[in-house]
Parts: structure tokens; C-alpha cells; sequence
């Protein structure tokens, strides 16, 4: 009998049958609190294996040192550029970090597309598009013939050699430009500026978008001690113990370590977990292999998931009458903001040309929230083995602690942050986690590390010339 001429209540009844069967497909995805208590004592195995002298190099979560030693204190002032890239978007902001008020302002923020083709593109041919955006902004704010010190959010994995020294591992999310991997991604950049010739900059700061994120919080406060991005990848930083990391010389205070929990998965620790749709995923992505728990989890992957899942639905009967439409079978046309439920799911399976009544919607919206809610949780698994670990450092009994947050996925999401608070809160109970979603974080938050940095720099100055002060009097007497 055609839909329209059935009660609600057949169609509901009509829905929850379906829906029974549905299940089986999702099964895979609905991880039980104990897989996800698993999933946690993995990845704290792999945090000390990121951590570890011997063990770092073929550690699949890389644990990198970021030579940031030290949150605001929030008497950092002046004014800095920012640049941010590694999300979709390429931005250059000019910042003000106003000491009186403790705020960091944005004083103006120009975004610049980086076409499809350039991200596959040469290295060369990015930073010279870098390189030109700054120049424009500069023009555009009259800030030419200064040299600000300048933040620079670079959102990939890298090998933090100094402050302004970072060599890019690999490229992740939807970037492979060449002659990159391997390169002090600073010298890139001032090279770039130096073909130019027409304007300068002053001291750099490289930060991933998790340090600035934490960063740009932490201003506001500072028990603010890790940050998280779920967006179009997924990561997070946190202030680990320096006698935990062995690779930096030095045991007193905390260094900030970027986890890039993303490649957790990649030496296959994740197998069981990974369903064949998760698989397929990765291995049609430009980087199969690499970033398996990202690929679980963030905004760039999870469309693609769904779309793979509603294929065999389909294909299987459950769904649409058996049938599909070309636009469902290519790969990329089901977006996470679809999945997130904030475009209506009629409008979306209209556009993409399929015919559907209000069990497939239901349907649809079923599996929808399936992914999503794995990704919380996943998330939220992760997030816990962090916070219980910093408490474990810290041999206390309760933690509180601060969380700075950012990305599409937790900001946009209308159930995500609620999921994924819950899920937290049952892994990690001895946590009081308070969440704060940060304003512009890699923009900001750039401009706070590159603060921070000068702060310290300007402290150790000052000390060293009280160190001389008093050699000049020990001579004198
Ligand atoms: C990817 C990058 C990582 C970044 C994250 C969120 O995982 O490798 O550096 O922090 O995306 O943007």
C-alpha cells in the first residue's frame, strides 16, 4: 500500500520493522562502554610509546613536543599576525593582546581560498600563495614596513624542532603538496617572502590548531591545559610532565605535547573496531593507512561513511525501494553537515536524486546519528585517557581541569557536545571537565603562543642581565 494512504501508526510500526533490521548494519558502530574503556588503555599504551626515547619513531600516535612550556599568565601584550591553515579555509589575521583587559581581539581577519589544485598542487605554489594573501592584508590593514612577530597555525603533524623550526611529517586531511614533508615549514614560509621582496615579518611561532585552541583559552583561564579540535581532522594537546618526555632534554615543569590522536589506529591497534565501511573509507582516501582514528571520527570522513552505509542499504532492499541514483553511488556527495541533521533530510535525499517516503527518512536519520554518535564517543574516549592521565601525573585524587575546543563537527553538531560530555563523564569520573569552546582559536591562539614566547624570551633577558649585574658587583668588590 502506497505510504500516504497508511495511519502513522502503521507508518511508525512500518519504521520501528524496518528499523529491526537496519540494526544489524549498525551493530558495528554502537561501541559498548567497555569497548570504549579498551579503546582508552590502547591509546594510554600509545601515548607512552609516542612519549618514549626508543619508541617514539615508529609510535603511531607521534606525541609531538611543541616547545610550548608555559599558558598565558596574562600579562602578554601587543600586536601580531596570525596565519591559519589546515582547516578548510587559508586565513591571515592581524591580532591585539590587550593586557589591562586580558582579552586577545581580533582587530581584522581576511580569508583566502586555497583552490582544490593547490592543495595537490607544488610546495612552492603554496607558499607563494601564502606569501601573496599576507601581502594583501598587510596593504589592506596599512600595516606594511612593520614587522610583526607573526603566530602561524599550520594544522599537521609536525616535528617541532624550536618554536620556529617544524618539519612536516606528512600531509593529512585533503592536502598533498610536494617538496613539503621533510622541510622546516618556517623557512618555506619566509622564503616565500623573501621572492617577494616587498614586506618582512618578525619572529615566527609555529602552532598546531590544538596549542592555539588551548592557547587562545587559556587566556581567559588558566587552568585551561588541553585542546581539542574535532573538525575536518581531529586532534589534541595537552600539558604533559617533563620528566615524561624523553625526547627534550630537561625535567622540571610541563611541555605541551601534540598528540595527534588521529594516527592512533595506524599500526592496526584498531582492526576490531574498524568495520568494513571504515575500510573502504580509508582505503579510497588520498592517504589510505594513515590517520585510521581520524578517519573514524572527524568532519572530512564521516559523510563518506554514511553515504557507503546507505549504498548497501539500498542495494540490500532497506531503503529507497532497492534503488539508488547516480549522485548517491559517487563518492563525496553526502556531506557531515547532512549528517548532522542541520539541512533537512527530505531536501537532501530530493537533491540527490533519489525517490523516498518517511521510513527511508527515518531510516536515514537512524544511521546519521549512529555515526555521529560513534564519533563522540570515540572522541570522548580519547579525551578521558587524557585527563585521567594528566591526574595520574599529578597523583591526584580529583582533577579539574579545562578543555579548549574547536572545529565544525563539536561547534556545529546540534547532539554531539552533549554525547560526547556524557561519554567523557562516565570514562574519566575523578575529572571535573569544564569545556570551553574558543573564538578563533588557531587565530587567536597563534598570536597567544608567539605572546607567550616573547614574554619568556624578554623574562630570560632580564634575568640574564640581572645575572650580569650582580658578576659586575661580585668584581667590584
Ligand atoms: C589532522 C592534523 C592535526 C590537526 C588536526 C585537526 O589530524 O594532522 O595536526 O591538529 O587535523 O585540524
Amino acid at each position: 500500500m502506497p505510504l500516504a494512504f497508511m495511519s502513522q501508526k502503521s507508518i511508525l510500526s512500518m519504521i520501528f520493522f524496518v528499523c529491526l533490521q537496519v540494526q544489524q548494519y549498525l551493530e558495528p558502530f554502537q561501541l559498548s562502554e567497555a569497548n570504549l574503556r579498551d579503546v582508552s588503555a590502547r591509546l594510554s599504551k600509545d601515548l607512552d610509546l609516542g612519549l618514549g626515547k626508543n619508541t617514539h619513531h615508529r609510535a603511531a600516535v607521534k606525541m609531538l613536543p611543541t616547545f610550548v612550556r608555559a599558558t598565558p599568565d596574562g600579562t602578554e601584550k601587543g600586536d601580531f599576525l596570525a596565519l591559519d591553515l589546515g582547516g578548510t579555509n587559508f586565513r591571515v589575521l592581524h591580532v591585539r593582546v590587550v593586557e589591562e583587559e586580558q582579552k586577545v581581539l581580533k582587530m581584522d581577519s581576511q580569508i583566502c581560498a586555497i583552490p582544490k589544485e593547490m592543495m595537490l598542487g607544488t610546495g612552492e605554489q603554496l607558499f607563494d600563495h601564502i606569501a601573496a594573501c599576507l601581502g594583501d592584508f598587510l596593504i589592506s590593514q596599512n600595516l606594511k614596513g612593520q614587522t610583526l612577530p607573526l603566530g602561524f597555525t599550520f594544522s599537521f603533524p609536525c616535528e617541532q624542532k624550536e618554536i620556529d623550526k617544524s618539519i612536516l611529517i606528512r600531509w593529512t586531511k585533503g592536502f598533498n603538496c610536494s617538496g613539503v614533508e621533510g622541510k622546516d615549514v618556517v623557512k618555506l614560509l619566509k622564503e616565500a617572502i623573501r621572492r617577494r621582496g616587498d614586506y618582512d615579518i618578525g619572529s615566527v611561532a609555529m602552532v598546531n590548531d590544538t596549542v592555539g585552541t588551548m592557547m587562545s583559552c587559556g587566556y581567559k583561564d588558566q587552568s585551561c591545559e588541553i585542546g581539542m579540535i574535532i573538525g575536518t581532522g581531529t586532534n589534541a594537546c595537552y600539558m604533559e610532565e617533563m620528566r615524561n618526555v624523553r625526547r627534550v632534554e630537561g625535567e622540571d615543569g610541563r611541555m605541551c605535547i601534540n598528540t595527534e590522536w588521529g594516527g592512533f589506529g595506524d599500526d592496526g591497534s584498531l582492526k576490531d573496531i574498524q568495520t568494513e565501511f571504515d575500510v573502504v573509507v580509508d582505503k579510497t582516501s588520498i592517504n589510505p593507512g594513515v590517520h585510521i582514528f581520524e578517519k573514524m571520527i572527524s568532519g572530512m570522513y564521516l559523510g563518506e561513511i554514511v553515504r557507503l552505509l546507505l549504498v548497501r542499504l539500498a542495494e540490500n532492499k532497506l531503503l529507497f525501494k532497492g534503488q539508488t541514483s547516480e549522485a548517491l553511488r559517487t563518492p563525496g556527495t553526502f556531506e557531515t553537515k547532512q549528517v548532522s541533521g542541520l539541512e533537512n533530510t527530505q531536501i537532501i535525499l530530493t537533491k540527490l536524486g533519489l525517490k523516498w517516503n518517511s521510513v527511508d527518512c527515518g531510516v536515514v536519520r537512524l544511521v546519521c546519528d549512529t555515526i555521529s554518535s560513534r564519533s563522540a564517543d570515540l572522541c570522548a574516549a580519547a579525551l578521558a585517557t587524557i585527563t585521567n592521565r594528566i591526574r595520574t601525573n599529578r597523583k591526584l585524587a580529583r582533577l579539574k581541569t579545562t578543555v579548549g575546543v574547536d572545529g565544525t563537527v563539536y561547534r556545529k553538531h546540534p547532539k554531539f557536545s552533549e554525547k560526547l560530555r556524557a561519554t567523557v563523564r562516565r570514562l574519566a569520573p575523578e575529572c571535573d571537565i569544564t569545556f570551553l569552546v574558543s573564538e578563533d582559536g588557531s587565530g587567536k591562539g597563534a598570536a597567544m603562543v608567539t605572546a607567550v614566547a616573547l614574554r619568556l624570551a624578554h623574562q630570560s633577558r632580564l634575568l640574564e642581565d640581572s645575572d650580569g649585574e650582580v658578576r659586575e658587583e661580585e668584581k667590584d668588590k
